[in-house]
């Protein structure tokens, strides 16, 4: 009766309604996670028996590749179906052009065959850049390899020395890293890593271009049916110090804002770098790093007709790991909730370092 006479307009919307009970959640839960979306990366390096911590890296080590056998023959028992590898290069062997990129004997190519050998039966992705194999950590070749480092002296000196005072010169600016030799040496390694055994190629030094250059060298190889994810966009970021630490990759000078994006540019920028790498060959585009860069990433998913991957970078995993050992979070819970957040945002697989301990956690829920 009392309602009855109730002139307000009666609203029978009751958003509580669907969140009565694990099996109504779960009835309507739009959005799924499986050890089938992670990707674990390796970081590998030539030797054996080396398993070396990496301190900004909680859990993360640096292996040789009988190692990294082991720990792949474990992610395959524990449901995991890709990987992909870094290689950590000892100084000895780096020098300006990156040439141990190229020998087949070294960390990731040994890795792949040891893999194949075995018979793990996980999908094999390579990274494909420079960075951990030139001595002044740059993505490439540099434009000007005698000129910069001295420029970068003077430009100390003129800091230090001569405080207060103009300069008579202005320090050379930063000649930068060649995109077309680069190109031609990234073709180079693309192939070696095809050889080896990768199923999936990843370029991700943000050369322009880079996806072509892989394509046509991988086809002409014969290797039609490797597939390309290429690091379409990705972001000068922060996020990368620990896999610096881990790759020993930093650039002894420099930075990499002349290659990759500035993150105060809009997702404009990184649909039309996702666009070009698609119209190039890539098969899957990425966005990284990942939670800071979800508005980017849910535009480019919506953007291109290939799938989107996202990575979880080492800063975000050392940000969750230094959290959760200070019993400030709930690793579990919020690592979780970031990976449904991946997925959410139209993210078709993720590469995390918390892959294998993901892979964990859904076998025991
Ligand atoms: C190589 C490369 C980097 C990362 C992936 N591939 C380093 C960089 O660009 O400086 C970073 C990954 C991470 O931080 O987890 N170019």
């Amino acid at each position: 009766m009392i309602q009855a006479m109730d002139k307000r307009p009666y609203n029978s919307i009751r958003m509580r309604r669907l969140r009565r009970g694990d099996l109504l959640r779960d009835l309507v839960a739009q959005t799924t996670l499986s050890p089938a979306n992670l990707v674990m990366p390796l970081f590998v390096r030539r030797g054996e028996n080396i398993r070396r911590p990496i301190v900004s890296m909680p859990g993360q080590y640096q292996l040789s590749p009988d190692q990294a056998l082991e720990d792949l023959a474990e992610m395959a028992g524990g449901g995991l179906r890709a990987y992909i590898l870094f290689a950590v290069v000892d100084d000895r062997d780096k020098d300006e052009t990156g040439s141990h990129a190229h020998d087949p004997d070294n960390a990731v190519c040994t890795t792949l065959r040891l893999a194949r050998a075995a018979g793990i039966n996980m999908l094999a992705i390579t990274d494909l850049c420079f960075c951990e194999y030139t001595s002044h950590g740059h993505c490439g070749v540099l434009a000007d390899p005698s000129g910069h480092p001295q420029s970068i002296r003077r430009q100390a000196r003129s800091k230090s020395g001569q405080a207060g005072k103009l300069r008579a010169t202005p320090a050379a600016p930063f000649p930068g890293v060649d995109n077309d030799s680069t190109l031609e040496h990234l073709a180079r390694q693309a192939v070696l890593h095809a050889r080896a055994g990768a199923d999936i190629i990843a370029p991700s030094g943000m050369m322009d271009h880079a996806t072509a250059a892989v394509r046509r060298a991988l086809d002409a190889a014969g290797y039609h049916d490797r597939a390309i994810l290429s690091y379409a966009v990705k972001y000068a970021s922060g996020f990368y110090g620990p896999f610096r630490e881990a790759a020993e990759s930093p650039p002894r000078f420099g930075d990499r804002c002349d290659y990759q994006m500035d993150f105060r540019r809009g997702a404009a920028e990184a649909v039309r770098e996702a666009m070009l790498d698609v119209q190039e060959g890539a098969d899957i585009v990425m966005v990284k790093p990942g939670l800071p860069y979800l508005d980017v990433l849910r535009c480019v998913v919506d953007a291109v007709p290939v799938p989107c991957a996202a990575y979880q970078v080492s800063g975000e995993y050392a940000m969750f790991k230094a959290a959760a050992n200070a019993g400030w979070l709930d690793e579990k819970s919020c690592v979780l909730e970031a990976m449904h957040a991946f997925r959410r945002a139209g993210a078709s697989f993720i590469i995390t370092y918390y892959a294998t301990q993901i892979a964990r956690w859904l076998r025991d829920l």
